[in-house]
């Protein structure tokens, strides 16, 4: 698995709401992927932007949108990301009554079928349909809130996912989302992710451009240092 394989997705949430323009452009050409956080005051306390402001930000940018829904009810809304251009479409399983259903709709609509799994929801009674999804979304944190220390014990669930991509030879990546800063990111990588969410990591920073390229090299000298874990996360060994 070459270097550029590390997905690093810099979260919006940590952004000035006022300047999404502004804090897209501090991360084009750095950032694989745009981490937009769609909060519905529901699934999640917290209320954040929806579909006019994804529509938006499409127009926007070119980069990947990779929206991460944090809503109830995604069987009746989640397409709706992905009719308006979202790369990545990934809602909650604890939301979900057909978890199957919803990412056959995605995929059918055009975007990538996320799942994710929050703090509290293991990860085992999932394994079995991972063959119908592009991405596995592992929260590090309780889904909410930014600025949220890491948990490090939740590493396990990356670690189970990612024997279970290797053992069914899935073509899954698998996300990691909450805390994922300079000091946390070898070790999701070491568990096993290969796409990382960073907010405050990123528009924290003075140059969100230049934390990107630190987290990218902090998350590829796993790959490069570690033979056995580029060979897990490659599915080959
Ligand atoms: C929180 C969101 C995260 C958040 C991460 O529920 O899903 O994407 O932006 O923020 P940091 O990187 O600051 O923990
Ligand atoms: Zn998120």
């Amino acid at each position: 698995m070459d270097r550029t394989d590390t997905v690093i997705a810099p979260s919006l949430l940590a952004a000035d709401f006022a300047r999404l323009d502004e804090a897209m452009a501090a991360v084009a050409g750095e950032a694989d992927w745009l981490h937009v956080d769609v909060m519905d005051n529901h699934f999640v306390p917290n209320l954040t932007i929806g579909p006019p402001v994804v529509k938006s930000l499409k127009a926007a940018t070119g980069l990947p949108l990779d929206c991460h829904l944090m809503i109830a009810d995604p069987d009746r809304w989640a397409v709706g990301y992905a009719e308006l251009g979202a790369y990545n479409v990934t809602f909650h399983a604890e939301a979900a009554a057909n978890p199957v259903a919803i990412a056959k709709d995605l995929r059918a609509a055009g975007s990538k079928a996320g799942l994710a799994i929050d703090r509290d929801t293991p990860v085992e009674e999932f394994l079995d349909i991972l063959p119908e999804f592009d991405t596995l979304l592992i929260m590090t944190i309780k889904a909410g809130f930014g600025g949220q220390a890491f948990m490090p014990e939740l590493l396990d669930k990356v670690r189970t996912a990612r024997q279970a991509v290797k053992s069914g030879h899935l073509e899954l990546r698998i996300e990691v989302d909450g805390g994922i800063a300079a000091d946390t990111i070898a070790a999701a990588a070491e568990a096993g992710a290969d796409a990382f969410v960073a907010g405050t990591a990123v528009y924290g920073a003075q140059d969100p451009a230049e934390a990107i390229r630190r987290l990218r090299a902090l998350a590829d000298s796993v790959l490069t240092s570690d033979a056995t874990v580029r060979a897990v996360r490659s599915g080959g060994g």
